[in-house]
């Protein structure tokens, strides 16, 4: 086998599928165009949807690429030897040209012809999709492995959990797929130990996906006209296989970065587990960080959807850069050896050195300043504490709304001869996560990526603010425009020809004040669309709502379709009151208010 670097493996793919015919694509950018189901790119198939349903390709029916992906949904796992959030996907297409039988094959010559990687054989094991009501058992693609050479024994078949890929939309291509895997020589953790136990045994390198069908709304498969193939190869992970290390953050990727970190913060990478962990969360925290600021589409910190998930792998970034001794504001450095690593293959990033290098300065500074103001709020609530016990919700909050570190909340506690209710934080904790999991990357309409208690609360703020708005102005079509909300004020952009009046905003504020003042309870239901229409529910009709929805209400006076979350009462709002009004573009105005307590 070729022990290669990762930028060796990232050309021999493509000269491999060029030889075959496919045509090289740039990697698309990281932020979707025209796809409110994800906040990023997640996958080499994903800026293909509209190809994979049939539509035509400038450049063809054979497809190869290296795509830049995002997956956040582990990002607490990350820090051991497998997780990132960013990783690139080398993959090849079929647009409706080949199928199942050439896939097999060029997966295979691939791997173990020695013009390629050279792989042995007899470490590869293979899975195929066991069949169900949904699908038949995928007989094909293991008799055509065999035809490869593979023995019997090295073939799995699994079912949907395992062997079955779709996009992370609810809807769209999918269908059965093959793994293959590596088996990396370790002893078998069980008599049954095979490709789908996780114990590290057999490592999966490549995934050739057989897209024949299309998911509906209503969870039934319907055949796609046309067959198609997707495949992904994790370009850090194959490597680490192949190079039989410990983990990807040893591979030559990641050499620089860690360089790096080691010269700032003083210490070796491999000091001890914590000190290990500590790397490689900065380390691929700022590689993401680098990426996303370096995106030709690319977002700065924010408190909502792309900006928001950025501003939690830079936050989370910073605080194990302090757990490590690094000194302030020194994350620039590192994302300049992530640069340095990727600037030739990402042209992007090098052009767009100054904003990236900027923006890491300035959230890191913003955060300094969100610890200070928590290290306030708690010195304000510190008394007021029952048996010395800081709750579980109020752990959270600081963590939530401050950016407050669990484990400082525990220092600060003990200090003031408190202790943490560290079960209660656990539990609302895991709560948010659920509420957030689908954030991460699957984006709800109208839902918050900030789920602390202000938002919350001006989120509900706004439905009270539109339904408003409606009432006092006697128009039923002012709809929402846009909608953006910190934890710190809310921004509401609705359609209406005209500016309003002083006597208008007024009259707008006194009766949101009233609705609060009401203390209605907040409550949510999950319908269809249709009968949340029927239901006279506010809510944005022609865009592209899941199967079910949420729908909210208020008393009697807002009902609307939304991923929330809202607060439980409208008593709970303190006092609504309007900073502004001016106009947001043509025939669109644009509100701003806060809460006061
Ligand atoms: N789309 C497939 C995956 O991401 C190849 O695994």
């Amino acid at each position: 086998m070729r022990l290669l670097k990762s930028s060796e493996l990232r050309k021999l793919y493509l000269d491999f599928f060029r030889e075959k015919g496919h045509a090289i694509i740039p990697s698309a950018s990281l932020i979707p165009e025209n796809d409110p189901t994800v906040l990023f790119t997640t996958a080499g198939m994903h800026p293909l949807v509209p190809y994979l349903m049939g539509a035509k390709h400038p450049e063809g029916t054979r497809l190869a690429d290296v795509q830049k992906c995002i997956r956040t949904g582990d990002i607490d796992e990350v820090g051991d030897t497998s997780h990132c959030t960013f990783f690139e996907m080398l993959g090849n297409w079929s647009l409706g040209d080949y199928f199942k039988k050439e896939s097999i094959a060029y997966s295979w010559e691939f791997l173990t012809s020695d013009k390629w990687l050279g792989i042995d054989k007899d470490k590869l094991y293979f899975t195929c999709f066991a069949g169900d009501a949904d699908a038949p058992r995928d007989t094909y693609s293991h008799d055509r492995w065999v035809e490869m050479g593979v023995d019997p024994s090295h073939i799995f078949y699994l079912d949907k959990k395992h062997n079955w890929w779709g996009p992370a939309g609810i809807t769209g291509p999918c269908g059965p797929d093959t793994e293959i895997f590596y088996d990396t020589g370790k002893p078998k953790c069980c008599p049954e130990c095979d490709p789908s136990c996780s114990c590290g045994k057999y490592l999966e390198i490549w995934n050739n996906v057989f897209m024949e069908y299309n998911k509906q709304a209503d969870g039934s498969y319907v055949p796609l006209a046309q067959h198609n193939v997707d495949t992904g190869m994790g370009l850090d992970r194959t490597i680490a296989t192949l190079q039989g290390v410990e983990s990807v953050y040893d591979t030559d990727a990641f050499t620089g970065i860690i360089k790096t970190i080691e010269e700032l913060s003083g210490k070796h990478y491999k000091d001890s587990p914590e000190v290990t962990r500590a790397f490689r969360i900065v380390a691929d925290h700022i590689r993401c960080a680098t990426f996303i600021l370096g995106d030709p589409r690319g977002v700065t910190p924010s408190n909502v959807d792309q900006g928001y998930i950025l501003r939690r792998l830079i936050r989370r970034a910073i605080r194990f850069a302090m757990q490590l001794g690094i000194p302030d504001n020194k994350l620039d450095t590192v994302a300049g050896a992530v640069i340095a690593q990727y600037g030739e293959v990402y042209p992007e990033l090098t052009a767009n050195r100054e904003k990236i290098m900027t923006e890491l300065d300035k959230e890191e500074t913003r955060f300094q300043k969100a610890l200070r103001n928590g290290t306030r709020e708690f010195e304000r609530i510190k008394g007021s504490f029952e048996n010395g016990v800081i709750d579980g919700a109020t752990a959270f909050h600081l963590y939530d709304t401050f950016g407050f570190p669990i484990e400082f909340t525990e220092e600060l506690a003990k200090e003031n001869g408190l202790r943490v209710d560290a079960e209660g934080f656990k539990a609302a904790f895991e709560e948010h996560q659920k509420k957030s999991q689908a954030g991460a990357e699957q984006r709800f309409k109208g839902g918050l990526a900030d789920t602390s208690l202000e938002t919350a609360r001006l989120h509900s703020a706004t439905h009270l603010l539109q339904a408003a708005l409606r009432k006092v102005l006697n128009d039923s079509t002012i709809s929402q425009r846009g909608s953006n909300i910190t934890a710190e004020r809310l921004r509401f952009d609705f359609s209406f020809g005209r500016k309003l009046t002083k006597e208008e905003l007024q009259q707008v504020e006194d009766q949101v004040n009233e609705w609060i003042q009401a203390k209605a309870p907040i409550t949510c239901e999950e319908m269809t669309v249709d009968e949340a229409r029927a239901q006279g529910a506010v809510g944005l009709f022609g865009d592209k709502y899941g199967e079910r929805v949420k729908v909210y209400t208020m008393g009697t006076f807002s009902k609307e379709i939304c991923g929330g979350p809202h607060a439980g009462n409208t008593g709970e709002l303190g006092h609504f009151k309007i900073k502004k009004e001016e106009a947001s573009s043509s025939g669109v105005r644009r509100i701003k208010a806060v809460l006061e307590y």
